[in-house]
């Protein structure tokens, strides 16, 4: 199984999206895609209308029962989709109090490393959609990967946030004893715009081979397609945003 994390620490950046957009793709291919929400806010539940609220298990269980999990206790927490192939890791509320109960406890940067090697053989690609909040769920996320994918939007205040983001990432690797293999790729791109041409511009030049060579362009069938609860490619098969991240993925699948 491949991981692959979503991350970065501005919100509004396209994570979600792009774990959905990407999900729904490798899933129409015949893939077997988790998609992991470790965000307390829950967006990507919500995205298929999960409310883990109202569930008794998501990923809150895995962290309480870290000691004990195993396979049937991680299957357990999942959800299906109206997708074939693609299930949702939920996320609750109480997510957001494990840095004050959990933080500091040993070991606990790699809960969802060890959950997602229980599930190996169950899936194809596991995608991790992060908080954007530097915190135990994020460090988990960093550490279970093979792969950081980073939307950044194209303008100037994003990418004061990347900054902070690429430095996070090389502590967190020093401390793991890991370097990332990162994609940094523009989303909500409008080539009308100057400011998005510029930031693109510097993007490149100041993190080089990191950045993927294409972009995510606006397209309002993302918010359509959410509005449906099904990824953009089910729902607007023939859009922009489907056609860029399709190619996005022979990129990250290479
Ligand atoms: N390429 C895009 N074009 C237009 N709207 C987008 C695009 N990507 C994301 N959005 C919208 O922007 C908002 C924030 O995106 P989201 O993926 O939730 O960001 P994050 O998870 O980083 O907070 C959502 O309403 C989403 O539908
Ligand atoms: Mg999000």
């Amino acid at each position: 199984m491949k991981v692959w994390t979503v991350a970065n620490q501005k919100g509004g950046v396209g994570k979600t999206t792009t774990t959905v957009s990407l999900g729904g793709l490798l899933a129409q291919q015949g893939k077997r895609v988790l998609l992991i929400d470790t965000d307390p806010h829950s967006s990507l539940s919500y995205y298929f209308g999960i409310d883990a609220e109202a569930l008794s298990h998501s990923v809150y269980d895995i962290f309480i029962k870290s000691a004990s999990l195993t396979a049937d206790s991680v299957l357990d927490c999942l959800c299906p989709t109206k997708i074939d192939n693609l299930y949702v890791l939920p996320a609750t509320m109480a997510l957001a109090t494990l840095d004050r109960t959990m933080g500091s406890e040993q070991g606990m940067g790699l809960v969802l490393k060890k959950a997602l090697a229980k599930v190996d053989n169950e899936f194809d690609v596991a995608i991790i959609d992060c908080p954007p909040v530097l915190g135990v769920l994020m460090v988990n996320a960093l550490a279970a990967c093979d792969k950081v994918i980073v939307p950044t939007q194209t303008e100037y205040l994003a990418l004061k946030g990347l900054d902070r983001m690429i430095r996070t990432m090389e502590i967190m690797g020093r401390s793991l004893g890991k370097s990332f293999d990162t994609c940094i790729i523009p989303t909500m791109f409008d080539k009308r715009t100057n400011a998005a041409l510029e930031s693109r511009k510097r993007l490149m030049s100041d993190y080089g081979g990191r950045v993927w060579e294409g972009v995510i362009p606006v397209d309002t069938h993302f918010r359509d397609a959410s509005l449906v609860q099904l990824p953009i490619s089910a729902a607007y098969p023939k859009t922009r945003g489907v056609a860029a991240y399709g190619k996005l993925l022979e990129v990250l699948g290479k």
